[in-house]
């Protein structure tokens, strides 16, 4: 089998977690070899190429030409993600890129219709779908176990604070919390996790309304907290609560509860807190907490498929969905009525 071969574009915290992935598969012997890594601070690219014994790139046409990369995993900021996508694409490479995927739906639309019109994956990074609890609770609304679901609660309560976040660095201050570079706040970059896990769940949304504040970060002028209510075409009604301004931080959760008319579970942080089923009586491991490194998990399932010419679950339309209902919110927002779904592009871009 072919060695895959992959770059790494953009060295926060996110791109050294993507190499780190990389290299723990290319040393358990997954046939993946990390041939560069690339970012706009020389430093950085410096530090990493050494550190990681693999070419360094200062600029992204380089690594798009580059011969030896089939895969280019993007850990940049939100706003370069499409624009880096496409281009990469444009050269026949395969593309993994962090969530969101984009920060317009236009643009997403753009790197769906570069993927298929050039014969290349396109893959997003919800790695969360790949906690067994979330498998496990899938696999059980699937099978029909809470028989009819009808609703839902998603909640992700973390804490952000304005120096330890959105001004921490120039890096930080030169994109975060900034619509034209962030695309949003909390929504789009937090909240979007539990909203794809909605959307791996229950499929596709028929309706959309919320609302959001920015409650206690000053300094920028996107929304730390949201509410929304999502109907979906199943049927299931869901509403989400989410902030960056929930304290205590040691108290942060995320959570998704789901109530079907025979019962309900309910998975938080990684592990199932509750499951109250009739006539069903789940194992003790279930409530097991497991540490694992999604981001590999995620990895190695896409550069699977890629081997085996599979399409991967989580390609450009896939995360499409979470985009769109992180954009209906605000548009339900602005114009005070329930946004219907699909959005039309050409007016919320
Ligand atoms: N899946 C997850 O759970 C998860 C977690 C954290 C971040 N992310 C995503 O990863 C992306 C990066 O987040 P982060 O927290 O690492 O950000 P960061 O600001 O810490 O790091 C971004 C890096 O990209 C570099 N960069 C800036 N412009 C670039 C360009 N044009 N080309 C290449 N590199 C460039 C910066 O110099 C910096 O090193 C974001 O889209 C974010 O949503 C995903």
């Amino acid at each position: 089998m072919k060695t895959i071969g992959a770059a790494v574009v953009g060295l926060g915290a996110i791109g050294r977690k993507h190499a780190d992935s990389l290299k723990e598969l290319e040393k358990e012997g997954f046939s993946v070899r990390l041939v560069a890594v690339m970012d706009v601070l020389k430093s950085r690219v410096d530090e990493y190429a050494a550190r990681y014994s693999c070419k360094g790139y200062y600029v992204y046409d380089d690594v798009v030409k580059d011969p030896e990369v089939d895969v280019v995993f993007i850990a940049s900021p939100h706003h370069v993600h499409a624009q880096q996508a496409i281009y990469a694409m444009e050269y026949g490479k395969h593309v993994i890129v962090e969530k969101p995927m984009a920060i317009t739906l236009a643009s997403a639309k753009e790197m769906i219709d570069k993927a298929r019109k050039n014969g290349v994956k396109l893959g997003v990074i919800y790695q969360r779908r790949y906690i067994d609890a979330v498998q496990k609770l899938k696999e059980m609304i699937d099978r029909g176990v809470l028989e009819r679901v009808f609703m839902a609660e998603a909640s992700l309560m973390w804490f952000r604070s304005e120096e330890g976040y959105y001004l921490k660095d120039e890096v930080a201050r030169s994109w975060r919390g900034m619509w034209s570079t962030e695309g949003g706040g909390l929504l789009m970059t937090q909240a979007i996790h539990v909203i794809d896990l909605l959307v791996y769940l229950f499929g596709d949304a028929e309706e959309v309304y919320g609302y959001t504040e920015n409650v206690s970060h000053p300094a920028v002028n996107v929304e730390d907290s949201a509410v929304a209510i999502i109907k979906f075409r199943g049927g299931v009604l869901a509403t989400l609560s989410s902030s960056l301004s929930f304290y205590p931080p040691d108290k942060q959760y995320w959570r998704i509860r789901v109530f079907g008319v025979n019962g309900f579970a309910e998975v938080e942080n990684e592990t199932f807190t509750q499951i109250a089923i009739k006539g069903y009586s789940p194992e003790q491991t279930l409530f097991e907490r497991k540490k694992e490194n999604l981001h590999k998990k995620l990895f190695k399932d896409f550069l699977t498929r890629l081997q085996e010419g599979k399409d991967f679950p989580i390609n450009g339309e896939e995360a499409y969905k979470s985009l769109e209902i992180v954009k209906a919110v605000y548009y339900a927002m602005t114009t005070k009525k329930p946004a219907k779904i699909p959005l039309e592009i050409n007016v919320v871009i």
